[in-house]
């Protein structure tokens, strides 16, 4: 009886220590990881000389490998962080960098390039020189998240500028470029794509969850405008975004499959990202649009955890329910095949919106899928619906809390004193490697960070959707179209 009282005290210690650490580790970083991010941003950028203004430098690595260029993908989700950090009031100084961003992707649009013109597909050019001119190399291309994450990093800026009385600049400067991203992914999102890591030409997961946010987020926005003329084919390809959605989902692997092609698992850190950056806390846990706390997005975060445990030799002897580091995917060579700073702060982000969710809506579901995610923390735990007044409730939220935290300890311990953060941490030893200040990882720290302390979360539409059911008619025009393809 004394042992088991001392243990428990003992668990709760190192919970507790844990908890300081990362407190600490999170105040620490965060001004670094904004100032990290910040240096990537030309013009004034301190590392991104050469960079015109508003473009975003992947990383001032010039060699093994040379990410001096800016990726479309990169530079919207770095955006996203300031347009977040802007509109909340967080950061007030940043309005002439977001100008310079939105002037400069307009300027992007119209580069003729690889993959087309504007008109003919060229939105889903992957990659530009920081000058602002075409990428001529061959590469993965398309990419097709390009267009529908800028266009949601815009029309955060749109809402914004609209609920402040700006409706000119909304509607003679950025609509014109968020229509050009809109009708790219209501036209081409039944296209095959490269997907986020450049390897994979299929669908992608990822891919189609921030399309379908996107046209979400646009139609709702194009209303508020009075551009009606395109809504309604936007809803609709929207409805055909969800429906596609929910393909991805591996019943027998109980898992989301990340992408149709690749001859992989498609065991992915995908998945995780595609559901932090779809996130909407007025959604709850619905498991249509993978929620973070939805039992389907549960169950694939258990399954693409444990596929690390036993391949970085910087995991073992972790507990079979202890937080790990995590990477891409477990089949990954790609640099040596390391785990990343920005995918293990992922597992991090997508437990603690979960936990938002339970303790705004004072309960948690445990459902069969969910069950064996959520018996890592209690083996006994049954599915039901567990209010905040029950002692199950306080138990799991407290322990998934722990959880979460501890892929940040993961992240702390690997990031070396002076807070800089590469692409990755070497699997051997935890020692950064690959490209240098990947701005990508310090966008995902400040992302993780806000998670943590439940700051800028805002809704964009997907609560109360649901699955449309084909029609007969619709089932009969698609198999005539599957055998004219045929
Ligand atoms: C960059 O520096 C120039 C010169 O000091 C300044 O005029 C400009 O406003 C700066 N741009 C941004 C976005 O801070
Ligand atoms: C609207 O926002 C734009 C972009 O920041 C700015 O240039 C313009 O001065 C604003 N207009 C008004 C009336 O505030
Ligand atoms: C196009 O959509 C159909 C219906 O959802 C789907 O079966 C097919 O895999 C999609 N193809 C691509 C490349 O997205």
């Amino acid at each position: 009886m004394r042992s088991c009282i001392l243990l428990s005290l003992g668990l709760l210690g190192s919970a507790l220590a844990q908890t300081t650490s990362v407190d600490t580790y999170v105040a620490t970083e965060s001004p670094i990881a904004k100032a990290g991010l910040l240096a990537n941003i030309g013009p004034n950028g301190s590392k991104s000389s050469g960079a015109k203004a508003g473009v975003v430098i992947a990383s001032p690595s010039t060699s093994n490998p040379n990410y001096l260029y800016t990726w479309v993908r990169d530079s919207s989700l770095v955006f996203k962080v300031l347009v977040d950090q802007y509109t909340a009031g967080t950061d007030t100084s940043l309005r002439g960098l977001i100008d310079d961003f939105v002037t400069a992707e307009a300027t992007l649009q119209q580069v003729t390039n690889p993959s087309g013109s504007v008109d003919t597909g060229g939105l889903g050019e992957p990659k530009f020189n920081i000058d602002e001119t075409a990428f001529t190399d061959p590469w993965g291309r398309p990419q097709r998240d390009g267009p529908a994450l800028r266009s949601i990093a815009i029309v955060t800026y749109a809402n914004w500028l609209l609920d402040n009385g700006n409706t000119t600049f909304v509607s003679q400067t950025l609509w014109p470029i968020i229509q050009l991203d809109l009708n790219y992914v209501a036209n081409f999102w039944n296209q095959s794509t490269f997907d986020l890591w450049e390897e994979v030409d299929s669908s992608s997961f990822w891919t189609t969850a921030v399309q379908h946010r996107s046209l979400r987020e646009g139609s709702s926005l194009a209303t508020r405008i009075g551009q009606t003329s395109s809504v309604a084919f936007y809803k609709a390809q929207a409805d055909n975004l969800l429906c596609f959605l929910q393909t991805y989902w591996n019943p027998s692997g109980h898992y989301i499959t990340a992408n149709t092609g690749g001859g992989r698992s498609g065991i992915d850190s995908n998945t995780v990202l595609a559901s932090i950056h779809t996130f909407d806390p007025a959604a709850g846990c619905d498991a249509s649009t993978f929620q973070p706390c939805s039992d389907k997005a549960l169950s694939n975060l258990k399954v693409y955890v444990d596929s690390f445990r036993s391949i970085y030799p910087i995991n073992n002897g972790i507990a079979s329910n202890g937080a790990v580091a995590t990477g891409r995917y477990p089949e990954d060579v790609y640099q040596g095949g390391n785990p990343w700073y920005l995918s293990t702060m992922a597992v991090a982000e997508q437990l603690y919106d979960a936990l938002y969710v339970w303790d705004t809506q004072d309960s948690l579901t445990v459902t069969s899928i969910s069950l064996p995610f959520f018996q890592l923390f209690d083996s006994a735990i049954q599915s039901g619906t567990y209010p905040s007044s029950s002692s199950a409730f306080t138990t799991l939220t407290s322990a998934i809390r722990t959880f979460a935290d501890g892929f940040i300890a993961i992240h702390a311990k690997y990031t070396p004193s002076g807070g800089a953060l590469a692409e990755q941490f070497t699997k051997s030893n935890g020692a950064p490697t690959s490209a240098v200040d990947l701005t990508w990882s310090y966008a995902a720290a400040l992302t993780g960070f806000a998670a943590r302390s439940a700051t800028n979360v805002a809704s964009w539409g997907a609560a109360g959707l649901t699955v449309p059911a084909l029609s007969n008619m619709e089932q009969y025009v698609n198999y005539l179209i599957g055998l004219v393809v045929i």
